[in-house]
């Protein structure tokens, strides 16, 4: 059984992305831009963020944060986006979500240039997705289907069933695995609140990619022998021998599902650590794009 060690991972990808961006400003290239626009306190947010930030260090890119209490209009962070878009000197962007209730996220997300739209969020980047176009990939699945690749688990002709259908994680992941290409060519089926039969296609799969938030929600009786298992979950449970004061829940029982796999995830230090790492990919795109 292998542990796909997405620290680890993400760590390499950061130096390869250190080196080219060095490479780049040798060659007279400016280093590139990320800003993040940041609204109120929540706690995961911040945590998000801050590594965010400094995951842009670690890669030789400068870096904004925007910083707004929960109490800003949608018209002046609506101004914000307009003044990123047409700012020569910020590559890509993204605005933290969720954001408070009073403001339409949609609308937000819309106003992005699609160029800048590092997060993938915008629909010319979700539409290009679904039609195999380059794009930017949102980048949880993009982590996702790194892992994949660098691990080399075949995934043609394999059965994929992703667990959730959210616009960021499980719509996207199903695209991806299901479009021509390596990793991809899985026949995938995506399992949501509404599906009748979990655990009878859960134990059909040879993949299965967990983004449902609901920890530990995949059982040992869910896995066929042999099965690859990728693990979503971020859940903060309360933990009072932590620091914080939580730790982090994966939707995979890791313990009792590990010993069946052929490769897991674990959480945390799976999908988390690749996913900022494919923001930082898709913010040195936007600057060889620029
Ligand atoms: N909130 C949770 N995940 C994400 C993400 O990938 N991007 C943004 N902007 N907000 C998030």
């Amino acid at each position: 059984m292998t542990i796909i060690d997405g620290k680890a991972t993400a760590a390499e990808i950061k130096k390869e992305i250190a080196a080219e961006v060095e490479a780049r400003v040798s060659r007279g290239e400016k280093r590139p831009h990320l800003a993040a626009v940041l609204v109120g306190h929540d706690g995961g947010s911040e945590t998000y963020v801050a590594h965010k930030v400094k995951a842009c260090e670690e890669c030789g890119f400068e870096s904004t944060l925007i910083r707004r209490e929960a109490d800003v209009t949608e018209a002046e962070l609506l101004q914000i986006v307009k003044q990123l878009n047409e700012d020569p000197a910020i590559d890509g962007y993204i605005v933290q979500l969720p954001l408070p209730k009073h403001i339409d996220e949609q609308k937000i997300i819309m106003a992005v240039d699609p160029a800048k739209d590092v997060d993938g969020f915008h629909p010319v980047n979700v539409g290009k997705l679904s039609l195999g176009l380059p794009c930017f990939l949102s980048a949880t699945p993009s982590g996702i289907m790194q892992l994949l690749e660098r691990y080399k688990i075949e995934t043609k002709g394999k059965h994929c069933v992703v667990l959730g259908r959210s616009n960021i994680v499980g719509k996207p992941v199903a695209q991806l695995m299901m479009q021509k290409g390596n990793p991809g060519n899985a026949t995938v089926t995506v399992c949501h609140s509404a599906t009748l039969n979990i655990k009878e296609i859960c134990r059909e799969a040879d993949i299965i990619i967990a983004a449902l938030g609901q920890p530990g929600f995949v059982t040992a009786d869910m896995v066929k022998p042999g099965a690859v298992i990728i693990d979503v979950g971020t859940t903060r449970v309360p933990d009072s021998t932590r620091k914080s004061g939580f730790r982090l829940c994966g939707d995979v029982d890791f313990e009792n599902v590990a010993p069946l796999c052929s490769a897991i995830t674990p959480v945390p230090g799976g999908v988390g650590p690749m996913t900022i790492c494919s923001l930082m990919c898709n913010t040195l795109q936007a600057a060889k794009q620029a």
